[in-house]
């Protein structure tokens, strides 16, 4: 597809992953709503970017509803939703704390089907439309600790599979992207973001995989893309 002038919304775009990508999809032509929970946050990186920040936590329907209805007010159409929204909790089974592991679900699940749920309405009446959902390494390896998070992005790919079995006869593109570890603000208690590593990924190896997944014509689809650090030792 054409980046420029594409209407793109991504969730928790105020920082790492998310922020990387809005300003590389701007750079391109699109036009990018960014969410997120710290609105003080989204609305001051929604300016250094030039695009536009809706302040909303995907964990509420109404939220997820309410962004979709923010876009095509200003848009009057959608072209590529990017669930991106996402956090990390971690604990041993016999310690579990459910409400956690609900709490997690309520974003990193939840959150993304409601999402994708008012998108897909826009996107089967337009005959277009592309999901890109961002989940991780962790969605196909189990690992200690990992019944919370890396469960919630089993959850995301098996979701993705079937959105994108369903959604094809609409010419609607369902797209997985699995992130290796990148330093950001993930997984920080204090949601300051990490300094970058010289090893490790940055936020733009997975934005470029984003933005090239997007740009391959419309007639091909890119199912699941991994990317790890080639030597992070
Ligand atoms: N970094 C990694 O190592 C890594 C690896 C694999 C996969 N991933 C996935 O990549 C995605 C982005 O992670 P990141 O590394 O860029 O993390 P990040 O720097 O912590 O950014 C997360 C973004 O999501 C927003 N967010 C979180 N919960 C939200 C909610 N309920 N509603 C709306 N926005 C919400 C945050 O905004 P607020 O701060 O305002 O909440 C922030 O903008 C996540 O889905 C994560 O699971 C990350």
């Amino acid at each position: 597809m054409d980046l420029s002038g594409a209407k793109i919304i991504i969730t928790g775009g105020s920082s790492g992953i998310g922020k990387q990508t809005a300003k590389d999809l701007i750079s391109k032509g699109a036009s990018v709503i960014i969410t997120g929970r710290d609105e003080q946050k989204l609305l001051k990186v929604a300016l250094d970017l030039g695009c536009t920040g809706y302040h909303a936590d995907v964990s509420s329907e109404e939220a997820a509803k309410g962004t979709v209805d923010f876009a095509l007010e200003k848009w009057g159409s959608i072209d590529v939703l990017i669930n991106n929204a996402g956090y990390a909790e971690f604990g041993l089974i016999h310690e579990l704390d459910l409400s956690k592991l609900k709490a997690v679900y309520n974003t990193n699940v939840f959150g993304a089907a409601a999402m994708a749920k008012y998108c897909a309405q826009v996107f089967r009446k337009q005959k277009s439309g592309n999901i890109i959902n961002i989940a991780s390494t962790a969605a196909s390896k189990g690992y200690p600790q990992g019944s919370i998070y890396a469960t919630s992005k089993f959850a995301l790919s098996g979701m993705t599979q079937c959105w994108r079995a369903e959604l094809r006869p609409y010419n609607v593109r369902v797209i997985q992207i699995n992130p290796s570890e990148v330093p950001t603000a993930f997984a920080q208690e204090n949601r300051i973001e990490r300094e970058q590593e010289s090893n490790k990924l940055t936020p733009k190896e997975i934005s470029n995989a984003i933005v090239s997944s997007l740009e391959m014509d419309n007639r091909g689809m890119i199912t699941d893309v991994t990317v790890i650090a080639t030597n992070p030792f």
